[in-house]
């Protein structure tokens, strides 16, 4: 949610650390703040709003000069935005600094304890709690002080500390918050993203929970909160600088959206053989076995990656014959679950590090399930943490409406389907049939994307209204859901999502002259039915968008406006039929002049509860 970044080398922090900021920035945007020492000491700045603001009061103030900082952008969780909540966080006696991501959650116990030993607290947050104890432990070594606070909290975090008194020292740590160590040439950058450290390094290492990383710029040592030296294991960062820069996009969702051929060639490159109508899944091989015999499958995520394994719910029970549930992560984690035996528990995730996905992959896993995950983040907390999975491959994404993840997300459940379908049910043909079709995709999603200006021109005629339904059935009853959250968080419409046939049983009330009411309207399965349901929402003033078949004269005798996507079997309609309700999302927040890519009160990727 929060961004981090710190550095020590020999190199000006200051710039370094801003670049780390704007590059995070998509993680959340409420405040900003640095710190540096130099040689006079601390130099804080910190200031509500984006990094920008952060910039402009570092150049009134003249800029810092040192080679160790540290920076953050915040979202808040504690403590409400103001400057003084910003982050970074000092302490009133050792010369501490700290910036923080995650919650302290015996904060107010802590606090307590420490304002009887005389600390004075100057913010709301738990942040400064943990500066405070960081401080009160502090005996002239940093990183055991570090530790001995760490030991005292529960709570999430990814911090990273300094102190007046050990000035070529940074320490760093983490527990249920992503934290990484870029290790360049005689310098350092401690990040909670990647994409903060690849401009300087690809060689990084992803600290584990409860470990702790001393670093200076001579090196680094990696230990446990209750200091036993852990071996820490270098990995090389995929990611190129391009992949998350803007290139001749005006914002990053629009690139993400027209990135999604190119992003789902990739999701699927190697993994199909047309030939043998086999999928290729290296990373669940070695279960094969247990997933040709698994009872009952479990899919669990937030947000738009729920919507995704609700398709995934369909796809395995339609094509693997499997029975299969979906559930949102935050509440199949406290609900008592039953999980028997030959239950697999598929982690849905773009990010790998969502609070609430995480935790019910530890509630499943405690539980005696296998755990598998779909994620787009390389290394990230739920890929490490499951027993097996499929990457995405889709590449980073920065815009927080999640778009290119959404469909590498169907992309990789239907894959995993017919990983299983073809070793149950399905022949060789019909599975040979369906990786054929599969492999059309991305030039379909081509077709609906030369669309743009159409879908851009249909926007505009319903802009101004503040209602709108989303209706579909069967495998687009989730792209209806998913083209109502799109609109929703970027241009802040109210807009919901539901089974068309739910629409009679309350919703219909809420129809009136020149309401916009978006039907997936292809021609699958349920197409008569949808048909129906079109004519009531016509018969009480609601204006019908349509997106449908290619060609399909009825739809444009019942619908006011049609967008017409190809024609694709009705399990792969999702990856097609979300596209023209992206480009509807992203327009309209446009339209009303929006910011697209940092849409208020959201986080890119939510890892508190
Ligand atoms: C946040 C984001 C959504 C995302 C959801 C789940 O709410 O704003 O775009 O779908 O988290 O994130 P994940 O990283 O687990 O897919």
């Amino acid at each position: 949610m929060c961004g981090i970044v710190a550095y020590i080398g020999a190199g000006q922090a200051q710039p370094i650390l801003l670049e780390g900021l704007k590059r995070l920035e998509y993680r959340g945007y409420d405040s900003a703040g640095v710190a540096i020492l130099d040689s006079a000491g601390l130099r804080v700045a910190r200031s509500v709003g984006r990094v920008a603001k952060l910039e402009e009061k570092l150049e009134d103030l003249g800029g810092f000069r040192g080679t160790v900082g540290l920076a953050h952008t915040r979202w808040a969780t504690h403590g409400s935005v103001t400057e003084t909540n910003a982050h970074p966080h000092r302490d009133d006696r050792a010369g501490i600094s700290i910036v923080h991501n995650g919650i302290i959650e015996n904060y107010a116990a802590v606090k307590k304890y420490l304002q009887e030993r005389g600390h004075r607290f100057q913010t709301e947050t738990d942040t400064e709690v943990l500066a405070m104890l960081i401080g009160e432990l502090y005996e002239g070594d940093l990183e055991s002080a570090v530790q001995a606070a760490l030991r005292e909290v529960t709570g999430a975090y990814a911090i990273v500390v300094m102190c007046e008194r050990e000035p070529d020292v940074l320490v760093a740590a983490r527990k249920g918050s992503p934290l990484m160590l870029g290790i360049g040439n005689g310098e350092y950058v401690v990040a909670s993203d990647p994409s903060a450290i690849v401009a300087h390094t690809t060689q990084a290492i992803a600290l584990d929970d409860y470990n702790v990383a001393r670093i200076s710029r001579d090196g680094f040592r990696t230990s446990t909160i209750d200091n036993v030296e852990v071996t820490p294991k270098v990995m090389q960062l995929e990611l190129d600088l391009e992949q998350i820069e803007l290139g001749d996009y005006p914002h990053y969702m629009i690139k993400e959206i027209f990135e999604q051929p190119a992003a789902l060639r990739n999701t699927m490159r190697g993994r199909m053989d047309t030939n043998e109508g086999k999928v290729v899944l290296g990373g669940l091989d070695s279960f094969a076995k247990e997933l040709v015999r698994a009872r009952k499958i479990i899919l669990t995520a937030q947000g738009t990656a729920l919507h995704a394994a609700m398709i995934g719910e369909y796809l395995l029970e339609d094509l693997a014959k499997i029975p299969c549930e979906c559930e949102y992560a935050s509440e199949f984690r406290y609900r008592n679950p039953i999980i028997d035996e030959g239950t697999v528990v598929i982690a849905v995730s773009q990010s790998g590090e969502t609070a609430d996905t995480l935790a019910a992959l530890h509630e499943a896993k405690d539980r005696g399930a296998l755990a598998l995950g779909v994620v787009n983040s390389v290394g990230s907390t739920i890929a490490r943490e499951t027993d097996a999975g499929v990457y995405l491959r889709v590449g980073p994404e920065i815009g927080v409406a999640s778009t290119k993840a959404f469909t590498g997300q169907v992309a990789v459940l239907t894959l995993v389907s017919m990983f299983m379908a073809r070793r149950r049910f399905m022949s060789p043909e019909a599975s040979a049939r369906l990786i054929g079709e599969m492999e059309q995709i991305p030039g379909k999603i081509e077709k609906v994307l030369e669309l743009d200006d159409e879908i851009n021109r249909v926007t505009e005629k319903y802009v101004e209204r503040n209602n709108w339904l989303f209706l579909g059935r069967g495998y687009n009853y989730p792209t209806a859901m998913e083209g109502a959250l799109k609109l929703k968080e970027i241009s802040y419409i109210h807009a919901e999502g539901m089974p068309a046939a739910e629409m009679k049983h309350g919703p219909i009330a809420l129809i009136d002259e020149g309401m916009p009411v978006v039907f997936i309207a292809n021609q699958g399965n349920q197409y008569e039915k949808v048909i129906n349901n079109i004519e009531e929402v016509r018969s009480r003033g609601g204006h019908v968008i349509a997106v449908a078949t290619e060609g399909d004269e009825r739809i444009r005798a019942v619908a006011q406006d049609v967008i017409e996507v190809p024609e694709v079997s009705d399990c792969l309609s999702p990856l097609v039929t979300v596209v023209p309700l992206q480009l509807m999302a992203y327009h309209a927040a446009v339209l009303r002049g929006h910011d697209v890519d940092k849409p208020r009160n959201l986080a890119k990727s939510v890892t508190v509860e």
